[in-house]
């Protein structure tokens, strides 16, 4: 079986954005990572009453990846409803420049998936912090 490519991970995305607990903004987001072995693991934001408690659906879905183990990744593709898709946020820049620096960004509007954007992480957040 061939590797998951680009449309493959935000059909991944845009089913997990479907799980999305948005239920102050109504804004849901979907992620999904895909692995160097293949596999995607997916995401979506999750809100609370106290607003700032929100995570992120890139950060769910990097920190279910990372504590099933997965520790590679070649891509995040993230969808929204949104015209050209939305970018991930600076936190998530952050962590997804510590923990998938070589990945690839997908990102795309829920309502046009074949409008696909394409970024790298590395671009995203020049000088991140890294070490100290
Ligand atoms: N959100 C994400 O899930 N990813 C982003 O990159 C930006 C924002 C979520 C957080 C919150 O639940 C909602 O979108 C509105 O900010």
């Amino acid at each position: 079986m061939a590797k998951p490519g680009k449309t493959e991970l935000i059909a991944a995305a845009a089913a997990a954005r479907k799980r999305a607990v948005a239920r102050y903004s109504n804004f849901k987001v979907g992620a999904a990572l895909l692995t160097t072995a293949g596999e995607i693991i997916t995401g979506a934001n999750v809100e609370s009453a106290s607003y700032g408690l929100t995570c992120c659906a890139e950060r769910v879905a990097l920190f279910k990846a990372l504590t099933e183990g997965h520790k590679c990744f070649t891509a995040v593709a993230v969808v929204t409803r949104f015209a050209g898709g939305a970018m991930p946020c600076g936190a998530c820049r952050q962590l997804l420049a510590e923990y998938a620096p070589t990945a690839m960004v997908f990102v795309a509007d829920s309502a046009r998936l074949k409008n696909i954007r394409t970024f790298r992480v590395s671009a995203l957040l020049p000088g991140a912090f890294k070490k100290f």
